[in-house]
């Protein structure tokens, strides 16, 4: 393993490696297996099926758990949804869980699916306000954090929080997708479960879906691995490896996409066809201290408040010729989604707000589409 004192940019591209030796491939292999040859002694340490692991998710689960400076590996899940429903198994039955009014849409409505079905109860909040958020712990056993939030771009008080929790004996989990952890490491903040949808920043280029969880005790790793064995949400050894091989360029482009989010966003600030800019690197955005004090960035996603409603913000997409009009983001592709098309998207969201996921292309061809589609919005 390499030593997790390098920095990120150096850890992302290194680790995970086959050892230097002569003839040594570069890159780990993709091993297609179900089942492992195996030991003819009892006791002995081995594979045995290709649910309970592969060799192919190991370098990523290492170098993800050293990029959350946990103590042990990653797990790997099949999707971002499916690392969700493993940590939601944290909740004891009959259980409490706090959960940000504006977090990731697939989150809330499979917490409260779990609630009607009476596996534990949900307490929604404010999760941008500290003391909101305290107030509504005593007697909860999860406090769950996304931050900043999909789409809303809300920044939490990760350490603040899990502080709260920790003195309440509340576990604390955080969704770390969009930050990544080349902006915060959660688990360093007092956390202790970082969960993330590898399918976003972590992969990058928008062909794989996978999930991960990281947990600062190695117990809750073993557990949580236990589960995952019998659950059976596995991930592919493909989708494992294209993530590795997206992870070897994550500080490029996430460092790219986040610089040219701050241009466009300062760009967009003002225009004529816009009402509002959201994005926490702006000074004039409500998250930006907290943003500026706790993040090492800002992220790469924006939400822009289209003038002249719903119909005026598809007029907008329609518009677009280098953007795609398309859900997700965290790609290299950049890509527009207006987020109340969805019936699911809680109205707390408005109906003219675009999420604009910032990809690595010009920015001065992203900014030009972006400004002759808001014209023709009008
Ligand atoms: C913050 C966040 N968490 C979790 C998920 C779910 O991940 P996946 O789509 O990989 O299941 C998403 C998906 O958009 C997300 O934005």
């Amino acid at each position: 393993m390499q030593n997790p004192e390098l920095s990120p940019e150096s850890l992302v591209v290194s680790l995970g490696r086959p050892p230097h030796e002569l003839d040594a491939p570069v890159n780990p292999s993709i091993t297609m297996t179900s089942t492992y040859v195996g030991a003819l002694t009892p006791g002995a340490d081995e594979r045995v099926y290709a649910r309970f692991s592969n060799p192919t998710w190991d370098p990523f689960e290492e170098a993800l758990g050293t990029l959350e400076k946990a103590s042990s590996a990653a797990l790997l899940y099949a999707s971002g949804m499916a690392a969700i429903a493993a940590a939601f198994n944290l909740v004891p039955l009959g259980g409490t869980i706090v959960l940000p009014q504006t977090a990731y849409n697939g989150t809330l409505s499979l917490a409260q699916q779990k609630e009607k079905a009476g596996h534990f109860s949900v307490r929604i909040g404010p999760i941008a306000d500290t003391d909101a958020t305290v107030a509504m712990l005593d007697g909860a056993d999860v406090l769950w954090i996304e931050s900043p939030t999909n789409p809303m771009l809300e920044v939490a008080d990760i350490a603040a929080l899990a502080s709260a929790a920790k003195e309440r004996g509340i576990l604390t989990i955080v969704d770390n997708t969009f930050a990544t952890p080349l902006v915060q490491q959660p688990l360093t903040q007092g956390a202790d479960v970082v969960v993330h949808s590898v399918t976003k920043f972590l992969s990058g280029h928008s062909d794989v879906i996978l999930g991960a969880i990281v947990c600062a005790d190695p117990e809750m790793r073993k557990r949580l691995h236990g589960e995952r064995t019998l659950q059976g949400a596995i991930p592919g050894p493909f989708e494992a490896w294209l993530a590795l091989r997206g992870l070897r360029t994550l500080s490029v482009r996430v460092e790219k996409a986040m610089a040219t989010a701050g241009e466009l966003a300062r760009r967009l600030e003002g225009h004529p066809n816009l009402d509002s800019v959201r994005y926490p690197g702006l000074p004039s955005d409500p998250g930006f201290e907290r943003a500026r004090a706790t993040m090492s960035g800002f992220g790469a996603v924006l939400g822009i408040y289209v003038k002249g409603g719903a119909e005026a913000a598809e007029r907008f997409l329609q518009a677009l010729q280098l953007w795609t009009p398309a859900t997700s983001l965290g790609g290299v592709e950049s890509l527009a989604e207006r987020r109340r098309r969805h019936a699911s998207e809680p109205d707390s969201v408005a109906d003219n707000m675009v999420r604009l996921s910032v990809g690595i292309e010009n920015v001065d061809d992203l900014w030009l589409d972006l400004d002759q589609a808001l014209r023709a919005s009008s």
